[in-house]
């Protein structure tokens, strides 16, 4: 290995392995949680078991990111409609005096943070191997198939993958990022050897990827490119049917591969420790809004109360239908994107090559050969109060000027939005806080919102900047 890189390799191991002391006191307070739940449990005379699942299970954590997570098992003769709340009230009992928040996958879970770290306290189903009932009663097989495979270094090796992911943003499973489950690190360690060897391979994925740790398709590829849809296929090692890579999104892989062949080409620590943007001052925003020449559509509208991933996952499906929405009425998309601070304020970006189309748009005929086409075509054209040239003839078929139906984007999007959007594909609660109101706002009529959220002039700062943070 290259000194450089085994110097970076080094320093990275030194900052997310953590030490004797640190392992022992994250252990001995995971400990503690699971004993308080315990005791709720037993004065309760609930029937369950705690165990401690996760990375701090498996000896994977970063150091300086500890999240503990304690699973509740549960018979499976509890009913699911209790499963959530029952095991709610024992989380809650337990971390008295503690942070909490409650979270909702499938089922509510308890979040609570103490000592500055986080705990994650999840009912699941005790249930024999395949016979799954939520989709939580896996993760306690995901640690009895990964801790006896690990030693000191394979975590060492995990930390090192885990960080790299987190660097260059495509570390975690939720709907924002679409990215790396830790687990999934995992299992990408253990079937390539070492972090190298992940990013060596990966650096050379082309077409579709399966990996299947345990054989569990051998000789049956065929069957396992048709059961699973997705960009990057990791076959669970505990159950067939599932993808363990399912969340990633092919704009999280495209962003690994890149970032993997400038690594391996030129390693830098800041791969794995990017430096924060420093948004840019409103002078500096509007020169370079300015420059490009493009125009910026902001449509800015009120929190939307609801748990993270259905949030994202509800933007980035709006997302997805106003891009379409302003197609259909020919503007050019450049770029654009969604904001959130999760809580108060959303904002889809827009960035498009005119905001004003000519009301005249050329309507292409049929052509020539196909008659009755053609007469019918004249027919409604030629008498039309919307024609406002021709019809004649153009290379071979009939075409018309006529008028478009908007001819601003601005405005086209003030109508279509007005009722919520539904009927133009924006998701159901975005619809719903789109309907109460929301604010079009063009170009610099952002400033004030880009002076007033930091974050949100940082989000901004790096879409203008247009690359990722690795790339120097
Ligand atoms: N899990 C999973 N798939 C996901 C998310 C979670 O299988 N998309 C399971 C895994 O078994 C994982 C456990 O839930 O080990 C806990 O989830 P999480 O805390 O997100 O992952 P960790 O492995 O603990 O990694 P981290 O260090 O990021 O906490
Ligand atoms: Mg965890």
């Amino acid at each position: 290995m290259a000194p450089n890189l085994e110097n970076i390799l080094l320093k990275v191991s030194k900052k997310t392995s953590p030490s004797c002391e640190e392992k022992s006191h994250l252990l001995a307070l995971a400990d503690k949680l699971k004993q308080r739940v315990e005791k709720v449990i037993k004065s309760k005379g609930i029937d369950a078991e705690t165990r401690v699942e996760g990375s701090v299970a498996k000896n994977t954590w970063l150091k300086d990111s500890p999240d503990v997570d304690i699973f509740i098992r549960v018979p499976l003769t509890v009913p699911l409609e209790v499963f959530g709340t029952l095991y709610l009230n024992v989380a809650k009992k337990a971390m008295q005096g503690a942070k909490q928040i409650e979270r909702f996958a499938e089922h509510p879970y308890l979040e609570a943070i103490m000592d500055d770290v986080r705990i994650n306290i999840v009912p699941c189903y005790r249930v024999e191997k395949g016979e799954w009932k939520s989709a939580t009663d896996r993760t306690p097989f995901h640690t009895d198939y990964v801790k006896p495979l690990l030693d000191k270094e394979l975590c060492n090796q995990i930390r090192l993958l885990k960080q790299f992911m987190k660097g260059i943003g495509v570390y975690g499973s939720e709907i924002k990022v679409g990215g790396f489950s830790g687990y999934l690190c995992e299992l990408l360690v253990l079937f390539y050897g070492s972090f190298l060897q992940v990013l060596k391979a990966t650096s050379n994925w082309k077409t579709r990827i399966s990996i299947d740790l345990e054989d569990h398709y051998k000789g049956q590829e065929d069957k396992l490119n048709q059961l699973f849809d997705a960009p990057l296929v990791v076959v669970d090692p505990v159950d067939k049917k599932r993808n363990a890579a399912s969340a990633v999104r092919q704009e999280c892989l495209d962003e690994l591969l890149a970032a993997t062949r400038v690594f391996l080409d030129k390693p830098r620590i800041d791969f794995f420790y990017p430096s924060k943007v420093k948004p840019f001052t409103i002078e500096r925003l509007a020169q370079t809004m300015n420059k490009r020449g493009s125009n910026f559509i902001f449509i800015k509208f009120k929190g939307i109360e609801s748990v993270p991933d259905i949030l994202w996952g509800q933007l980035y499906k709006s997302q997805r239908s106003l891009r379409k929405l302003v197609k259909r009425y020919d503007f050019k998309i450049i770029r654009d994107a969604v904001w959130s601070d999760e809580e108060d304020l959303n904002i889809f970006i827009l960035e498009l090559e005119q905001l004003q189309l000519p009301l005249m748009k050329m309507h292409l005929g049929p052509p020539l050969e196909k008659q009755s086409e053609c007469e019918r075509f004249l027919q409604k054209h030629i008498a039309s109060t919307q024609t406002l040239s021709g019809p004649r003839t153009e290379e071979g078929r009939w075409i018309v000027g006529t008028m478009r139906r908007y001819t601003n984007a601005v405005k086209m999007l003030q109508v279509k939005l007005k009722d919520g959007g539904k009927g133009v594909g924006i998701a159901e609660f975005v619809s719903l806080a789109l309907g109460k109101t929301f604010e079009i706002l063009v170009n610099e009529e952002i400033f004030p919102t880009y002076s007033f959220s930091s974050n949100f002039a940082r989000f901004m700062t790096e879409y203008l900047q247009g690359k990722p943070i690795w790339l120097a």
